[in-house]
C-alpha cells in the first residue's frame, strides 16, 4: 500500500459528494488527476450528466481523454464542488497552492464553489504555513514586485524551467516563489501581496476548504 493507493481510495470516498447534473471544478496536479480518473469511472457506472471545469491544460487533457464533458470557467457563475490538491495546509485551514502554476484558475474556482474539497498527503500538513508562496505576476512588474516583496520581508525567486528559462503560466505571466519563513498571519500577508500593482494572484488561498482529506503513505486516509 502506498500514497497513491490512499489518494485513489480517498478519491472514491470524496466522490460520494457528487450528484447527477453537478458542475465540478477539476483541480490540477497528482491528487486532482487521481480524482478525475475515479470521476470518469463514476460517470460511466452511474450514467451521470456531469460538466467538469478545468483549472489547467494539464487536467483538461486528462478529463478530455477520460471523456468527461468540459465547460470553461468563463461560462459559469457557480460550481457545485471543486476537488483539488495543495502544496501546504495549516492547522487553521489556510492552503498554499500554485506548485503547478495553476493558482489563478484554482483560486477562481475555489471562490465559485459551493463546496471545496482538498486532498493532500500527510507531509503537507503543518502548524503554520512555511511553503514559499507562489505569486503570479505580469512580466512587466518583475523588478518592482521583487523589491516590494523584499521590502515586506519575503525572499522572491523567479520560477524557472530546468534549463534556466522562465516558467510562464497559461495566462502568459511569470511566478515568483516567495519565502516568508513562518507565516503567522496569512490573511494580512495576502492582502499586502494583492495590493501590489502587477500581482495577478497569490498562492495563499483565503477561502478555506470545507473538507480536507489527508492521505498516509500506509495507504490509508482520514478526513480532517
Ligand atoms: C497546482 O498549481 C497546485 O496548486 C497543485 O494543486 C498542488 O501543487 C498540489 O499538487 P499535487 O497533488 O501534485 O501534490
Amino acid at each position: 500500500m502506498s500514497y497513491d493507493d490512499a489518494i485513489a481510495a480517498l478519491s472514491n470516498d470524496a466522490l460520494k459528494l457528487v450528484r447527477d447534473n453537478f458542475v465540478i471544478g477539476l483541480g490540477s496536479g497528482r491528487a486532482a488527476t487521481a480524482l478525475v480518473m475515479s470521476l470518469a469511472n463514476l460517470i460511466k457506472i452511474k450514467r451521470y450528466s456531469i460538466a467538469g471545469v478545468p483549472t489547467s491544460l494539464q487536467i483538461k487533457q486528462i478529463a478530455e481523454r477520460e471523456r468527461i464533458p468540459i465547460i470553461e470557467a468563463d461560462q459559469i457563475e457557480s460550481i457545485d464542488i471543486v476537488f483539488d490538491g495543495a502544496d501546504q495546509i495549516s492547522d487553521e485551514g489556510f492552503v498554499i497552492k500554485g506548485g503547478g502554476g495553476a493558482l489563478l484558475r484554482e483560486n477562481i474556482l475555489f471562490s465559485l464553489a459551493k463546496k471545496v474539497v482538498v486532498m493532500a498527503d500527510k507531509t503537507k500538513f503543518v502548524k503554520n504555513l512555511t511553503w514559499p508562496v507562489p505569486v503570479e505576476i505580469h512580466p512587466l512588474a518583475r523588478s518592482s514586485i521583487i523589491k516590494k516583496i523584499t521590502d515586506i520581508g519575503g525572499k522572491p525567486k523567479l520560477r524557472l524551467l530546468d534549463r534556466g528559462y522562465p516558467f510562464f503560466t497559461e495566462n502568459g505571466n511569470i511566478i515568483l516563489d516567495c519565502d516568508f519563513g513562518i507565516i503567522k498571519n496569512p490573511k494580512i500577508l495576502t492582502q499586502k501581496i494583492k495590493m501590489m500593482p502587477g500581482v495577478v494572484e497569490s498562492g495563499i488561498f483565503l477561502r478555506k476548504p470545507d473538507i480536507i482529506y489527508q492521505a498516509n503513505s500506509s495507504g490509508k486516509f482520514k478526513i480532517i
